[in-house]
């Protein structure tokens, strides 16, 4: 399954532990992670890097590491992993190579300050959701926000989400989104 994706500005390719820089830049920014739980201390970000680079489902499911497609400078990370419904963190040992895990995928997406406001997390989820729907066999993606979090909202209404009402995430009750395979087709 070729993991390498391309959009008219982006290169979306698999998060390497080499991306470890651009974790730090992002994981430690107070405003980055103003609606995502906090920050993480550089030491955490550092031991849990590696994890953070494990798939599952063939490949399907992980992180991609957002790059400008031109100069390759990497802008943010997008994922596709399990929604924890009542812990408060993504299950990383349901991310094994060839299984697709049980219950629901979620998308997620974090870029660091400094590419903010330029389309590109519009531009990333409408890839990664072309990847999920045509390569992969998922059905469905969800998302949860904070309810607080308008440009993340903004990202999902832009790219077909439709709300679900508030449900359970993350140990919390939070605004949820879902797209299915039928509602992307017709959007196309
Ligand atoms: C959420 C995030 C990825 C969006 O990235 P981005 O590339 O700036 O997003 P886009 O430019 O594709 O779209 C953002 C939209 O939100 C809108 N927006 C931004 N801030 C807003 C606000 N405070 N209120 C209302 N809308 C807002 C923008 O105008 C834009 O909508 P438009 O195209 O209709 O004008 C980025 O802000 C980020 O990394 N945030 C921190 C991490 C995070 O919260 N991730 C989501 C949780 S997993």
């Amino acid at each position: 399954m070729e993991l390498q994706l391309i959009t008219k500005r982006l290169t979306l390719r698999p998060l390497s532990i080499n991306d470890v820089g651009l974790a730090i830049e992002m994981f430690t920014d107070e405003q980055v992670m103003k609606y995502a739980g906090g920050t993480v201390a550089k030491e955490k970000i550092i031991e849990e890097m590696e994890m953070w680079t494990h798939r599952g489902g063939n490949g399907c499911i992980g992180v991609w590491c957002i790059c400008d497609r031109t100069t390759g400078e990497s802008f943010g990370s997008t994922a596709l992993t399990p929604l924890p419904i009542d812990k408060d963190d993504t299950d990383w040992e349901q991310v094994v190579e060839d299984q697709l895990p049980d219950g629901e995928m979620e998308i997620g997406y974090f870029l660091k300050r400094t590419a903010w406001g330029n389309g590109y997390a519009t531009e990333a989820v409408e890839r990664i959701l072309r990847f999920a729907f045509e390569d992969s066999p998922l059905e469905e993606v969800v998302a949860v926000i904070d309810p607080k979090n308008e440009s993340s909202r903004r990202v999902l209404e832009k790219t077909g989400f439709l709300s679900t009402g508030i449900r359970r995430a993350y140990g919390e009750d939070l605004p949820g989104f879902q797209i299915i395979r039928e509602n992307w087709l017709g959007r196309q």
